[in-house]
């Protein structure tokens, strides 16, 4: 099949090009460009021996993505869509929440008009556990309640569900699927794709690799007084091949259904943030100096999926250990010590 990966050349897109690429599909990226680096095509292509066909576009701009509908459709129609294109710091999110309403729910938007004007009926969308919001306890089955999102970007993926349930009920031709994503962390393992967050990391992750390779001098772990074993905050950990893989198995649950249906795509197994500290230095050899400062704003103290659906329906399950995610991660950050930029650039 021929599929297009809105926002591809990003971190969990990019490892999901390489997953599709893997299984013998056709792989068309739409990205852009505003959180990612041209340079991840050539990577892509290093991996896999293929290339997958790009477009630096705006899924937003109706005109930039029917051209690529129709480029495709002159050669090889686009069979469906995995949308993973939008903005993605919560911290961002509520500074500037009407640019993430925009770009989220307009491109979103102008995608699914431009699929019924091409005849593709296939989409599967970039969730997240966030959408549980601050209800819900965890394990989070998919029934959890869903709401009381604690920022805009939170918003954007709980409207955005409305939005698809809402529009495959009225197309009964079409298939959806939802995904919601527990902490995509780690890297291929080959290092030549990962994830490069532009300036200080938000993200535990990206944050801990740069204090390995010396680029920030502490961690600080937000806070030490949750109701938890040792006190930090919990969060479901999930290497992002296992999660690509997550993708391959939604689309071929899509092309034997109708209909929307939701999955989180998780490990099911909570780990603190101390865990992650000390699975970090053995993974790399480095010390990860830190220091305990006060909660985040809006964090949970415990977050992690039930996902047993995934496994029951769509035959999918985490592979990946915690040491896998680090040994990746580190192999990732120590390789290209600036992410996809050069030092020179
Ligand atoms: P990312 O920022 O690395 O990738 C998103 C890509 O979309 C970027 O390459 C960016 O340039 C592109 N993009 C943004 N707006 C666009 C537009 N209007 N037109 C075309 N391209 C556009 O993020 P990611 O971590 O790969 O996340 C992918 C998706 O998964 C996002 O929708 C994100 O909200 C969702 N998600 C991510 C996480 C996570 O922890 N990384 C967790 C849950 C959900
Ligand atoms: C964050 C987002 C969430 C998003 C998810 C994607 C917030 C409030 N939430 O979730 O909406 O879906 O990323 O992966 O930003 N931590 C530290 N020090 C740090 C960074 C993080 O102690 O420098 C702790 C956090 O308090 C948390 C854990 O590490 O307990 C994980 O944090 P993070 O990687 O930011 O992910 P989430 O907060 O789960």
């Amino acid at each position: 099949m021929n599929i297009l990966l809105t926002g591809g050349a990003g971190y969990i897109g990019s490892h999901t090009a390489v997953e599709l690429l893997a299984k013998g599909h056709s792989v068309v990226i739409a990205d852009n460009l505003s959180n990612s680096h041209p340079a991840v095509i050539d990577r892509i292509e290093t991996i896999t021996g293929k290339r997958p066909l790009f477009f630096e576009a705006d899924i937003a701009d109706k005109k930039q993505t029917e051209a690529i509908f129709s480029a495709c459709a002159e050669h090889q129609p686009i069979d469906a869509v995995i949308h993973f294109a939008g903005y993605k710091a919560v911290g961002e999110s509520v500074a500037k929440p009407e640019i993430y309403y925009r770009n989220n729910i307009d491109s979103t938007l102008t995608l699914l008009e431009t699929m019924q004007t091409f005849g593709v009926n296939k989409l599967i969308f970039s969730s997240s556990a966030t959408v549980y919001g601050t209800e819900a306890e965890a394990p989070y089955t998919e029934q959890s309640p869903t709401g009381n999102c604690s920022n805009p970007y939170g918003w954007t993926k709980f409207m955005i569900e409305k939005i698809l349930g809402g529009v495959a009920l009225a197309h009964p031709e079409m298939s959806v699927v939802l995904l919601r994503y527990f902490n995509p962390v780690g890297a291929h393992e080959s290092g030549l794709i990962g994830e490069d967050p532009d300036g200080i990391p938000n993200n535990l992750f990206p944050y801990i690799s740069q204090v390995a390779i010396g680029r920030r001098e502490k961690l600080s772990v937000f806070g030490n007084d949750y109701p938890t074993p040792d006190g930090t905050g919990v969060r479901d950990y999930i290497h992002v091949t296992d999660l690509a893989k997550g993708h391959v198995c939604a689309l071929d649950y899509a092309c034997l259904h109708t209909g929307v249906e939701v999955f989180n795509l998780g490990s099911g197994k909570g780990s603190s943030v101390l865990d992650i500290v000390r699975a970090y230095e053995s993974a790399s050899g480095r010390k990860i100096p830190y220091v305990i400062a006060p909660r985040r704003a809006g964090d949970l103290a415990v977050s992690y999926a039930d996902p047993s659906k995934a496994k029951r329906l769509l035959g999918w399950q985490t592979e990946k250990s915690l040491s896998d995610m680090c040994k990746d991660s580190w192999k990732w950050q120590s390789q290209n010590p600036n992410g996809y930029r050069s030092s020179d650039e």
